[in-house]
């Protein structure tokens, strides 16, 4: 027993040594993964931080011969944080790629830190169109506002919806939110009542939506960032305004998968358009969900999840392509033009744009197994984010 004991002591202080020097021969490869663990965003890096340990999980913590390290560090939702710690982990602990990123003002102020660096930057989250603009080392696996919100501006005066009011997250993405679906829908024949925008820390929903009752378009269109939907939908109901025949329409944030089980039977039949639903109909959606809620009980992965779980695999494939090499420009290189199957659907990284390119489908709120999951009912294929200026 004794013997047996220390025979385990042995082999823990082997391993533990082995990993040190793995690390001092440069043998690692360290990923900072830069999310908002606390505060208004944190269920973005409770699934981002889920999903990214389920890659490594299922994929393995060693590619072409490196050791993979995770270093994950709360941004507290604090764009000013997020670049302090890129700083750190760049110049410190001398990270290879820089990922995460909560919000559109985190990507955008940690932006410079990857040019100055040459450090690649994968944008797991954030969605304002201008983001891959910011800095050439940026790639994005998540989606664009723009993207999404086309979409539902050629679907909703299409079937029914002629007036609308728009009600956006007064910041990046609700702005391009709000500008290609108004000109979508102007395009389309349909009308804005009015445009709305809330501020986008501790939004006060209330007398926002008594206004568009009291303005009785045929639809309310909405833009909030991931974990706040739970509120618009319950104001919402609480004024009766489905009742006064408002619909309300959005980009699927407004019915994340992380809350809308929780919203109840009033968002029933509520329309949204985006590129991830946990009921997406796939052999590989399925087998992602699954895992992913058996490594973490009581969690369903939300959009934010899918984002972060195909950051992973982009930067996981760039380093096996540039063969363990590393260097911020060959994995920049090897990220540029990877192509595979998401959770999602099928999904590219723009060579030119870095940007990228998905399926957006049109949803629909049902009960399906007795919970609530956006059901897709149409896609608009292989659609580019239509906010690029170059
Ligand atoms: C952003 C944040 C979100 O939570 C979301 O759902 C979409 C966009 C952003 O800040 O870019």
């Amino acid at each position: 027993m004794r013997k047996r004991q220390v025979l385990k002591a042995v082999a823990l202080v082997v391993t533990a040594l082995t990993a040190t020097q793995s690390i001092a021969d440069g043998n690692t490869f360290k990923i900072g993964l830069i999310l908002p663990m606390t505060g208004q965003q944190a269920s973005t890096g409770r699934q981002i931080e889920a999903a990214a340990k389920l890659y490594m999980a299922q994929n393995g913590d060693t590619v072409a011969g490196k050791k993979i390290h995770l270093i994950i560090k709360d941004d507290t939702t604090i764009p000013d944080v997020s670049k302090r710690l890129a700083q750190e982990l760049v110049v410190n602990d001398k990270v290879d790629v820089l990922a995460g990123f909560g919000i559109t003002p985190s990507a955008l102020a940690t932006a410079p830190i990857a040019t100055q660096s040459k450090t690649p930057m994968v944008v797991m989250a954030a969605a304002t169109s201008s983001i891959t603009q910011a800095s050439p080392y940026i790639v994005r696996t998540s989606f664009t506002l723009a993207q999404a919100a086309v979409a539902m501006g050629d679907w909703a005066p299409k079937n029914g919806m002629k007036k609308v009011v728009t009600l956006v997250s007064d910041y990046g993405p609700g702005i391009d939110a709000e500008k290609y679906f108004v000109e979508r829908l102007l395009f389309n024949g349909g009308q804005v009542a009015e445009s709305l925008r809330v501020p986008m820390r501790n939004p006060d929903f209330a007398p926002f939506l008594q206004k568009v009752r009291d303005l009785k378009p045929d639809a309310l269109f909405v833009f909030v960032p991931s974990g706040a939907g739970a509120a618009v939908m319950k104001q919402f109901l609480e004024r009766g305004m489905d009742k006064a025949g408002i619909k309300l329409i959005g980009t699927g944030d407004v019915t994340d998968d992380d809350q809308l089980n929780d919203m109840g039977d009033g968002a029933l039949h509520v329309v949204t358009s985006h590129h991830y639903s946990a009921s997406h109909p796939s052999a590989t959606n399925k087998k992602f969900v699954e895992a992913f809620q058996k490594a973490n009980k009581g969690m369903r992965p939300n959009f934010m999840a899918v984002g972060g779980y195909d950051g992973m695999r982009v930067i996981y494939e760039a380093l096996k392509a540039s063969k363990g090499q590393g260097g911020g420009d060959a994995l920049l290189a090897a990220m540029k033009g990877q192509i595979f199957e998401s959770p999602r659907g099928p999904m590219f990284i723009d060579s030119q744009t870095r940007d990228i390119v998905q399926n957006i489908y049109l949803r629909k709120v049902q009960r399906q197994d007795g919970q609530l999951y956006n059901v897709e009912f149409d896609v608009i294929k292989d659609v580019k984010d239509p906010g690029k200026t170059k």
